[in-house]
């Protein structure tokens, strides 16, 4: 108790209510909009702990405003938000909520992947405008996805997901990860190829990595343009891994035929023409958004956030090298 937290969003009630039966002050942010920088650097001050989301950028300077706390409990898998190396430097314990976004996020990706295929939203435009007039043998002609090629570019926790789903779509699964994931490999006669190789043969490429400074513009002209006309680019993961100026241009040009995006760049904005392409899905990051998912990534933030202000192991700390230090520090 005397624990003195803030949360930087409204979550859901029931990890704001293990949040409040552990913490004597609970601050939230009461606005339903992330916080200003400058909100955000008056807010995380004099706290025990901070419950962040992926809009907070916490650099350096949220940090040692923050003095005194002992972490950052993000409410997201991705920590990309977060400058995690000068956390672990100030001893600041970092938690994200990986596993429980999974199979929503596969889920989101696949039906990113099939809309695009079978042009839904643009389906959908043409009805509620009244344009629909006749059935017609050449009316909005799509990609078929059975039997086709699925090329996954990180086949982690997520991609993995995705690759299963695509078992009942009888595709075959090319996947591109500086690590070999055997389960993949035997189950579905998934084969790990170069991202060049990957490229040339999927018909759907669908990306799955973190983003990092080895993954930002990880898809630029070059890759878009190594890719099938036919083919279509589908991104749950995170903007900036696709340089979204060439993606417009390898879509206008039809270097690819489509894109599926849940994820923008400069997000929440997109890149100009971006939105005037009728070969695209776009949606708003709604990746994990499902009332289950949502639900317990919240109160898998906020176990996290209990266990930092106790001083106690969190069970989803992405630095434990922290904890070394400290004990290193006390010695
Ligand atoms: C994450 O968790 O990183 C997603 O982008 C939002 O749920």
């Amino acid at each position: 108790m005397g624990y003195n937290v803030y949360v930087t969003r409204r979550l859901p009630q029931e990890a704001l209510d293990m949040v409040r039966n552990a913490c004597e002050t609970v601050e939230i942010n009461p606005e339903d909009r992330p916080l200003t920088r400058a909100e955000l650097l008056d807010k995380v001050r004099a706290r025990d702990g901070i419950l962040s989301l992926l809009t907070d950028t916490i650099d350096e300077e949220v940090m040692r405003a923050a003095e005194g706390a002992r972490g950052f409990a993000n409410y997201a898998v991705g920590y990309n938000n977060i400058d995690v190396p000068k956390a672990t430097e100030l001893g600041l314990v970092i938690t994200n909520t990986p596993g429980v976004l999974t199979e929503a996020t596969a889920d989101l990706a696949w039906t990113l992947l099939m809309a695009t295929a079978r042009r839904i939203a643009e389906s959908d435009r043409f009805m509620r405008t009244g344009k629909f007039e006749s059935w017609a043998p050449m009316l909005f002609l799509g990609a078929d996805v059975t039997g086709r090629t699925l090329g996954l570019v990180g086949a982690g926790r997520i991609g993995s997901a995705v690759a299963r789903r695509s078992r009942g779509f009888d595709m075959k699964v090319l996947y591109c990860d500086p690590i070999a994931n055997e389960a993949l490999e035997k189950e579905l006669g998934a084969r790990r190829v170069a991202l060049d190789e990957l490229l040339a043969a999927a018909d759907f490429v669908s990306v799955h990595v973190p983003l990092n400074e080895q993954t930002h513009h990880l898809f630029g002209a070059e890759q878009f343009r190594r890719m099938k006309r036919t083919a279509i680019f589908v991104n749950t993961s995170r903007g900036p891994i696709h340089d979204e100026t060439a993606l417009v241009e390898a879509l206008r040009s039809g270097e690819i035929a489509g894109a599926g995006l849940d994820v923008y760049e400069d997000e929440p904005a997109m890149k100009p023409g971006l939105a005037d392409l009728d070969n695209t899905v776009l949606v708003p990051h709604i990746g994990s958004a499902t009332i289950w998912t949502r639900t317990r990534m919240a109160t898998m933030a906020a176990e996290n956030l209990i266990a930092i202000v106790k001083g106690e192991k969190a069970p989803n700390c992405v630095n434990p090298e922290v904890y070394e230090k400290a004990r290193g520090a006390k010695r």
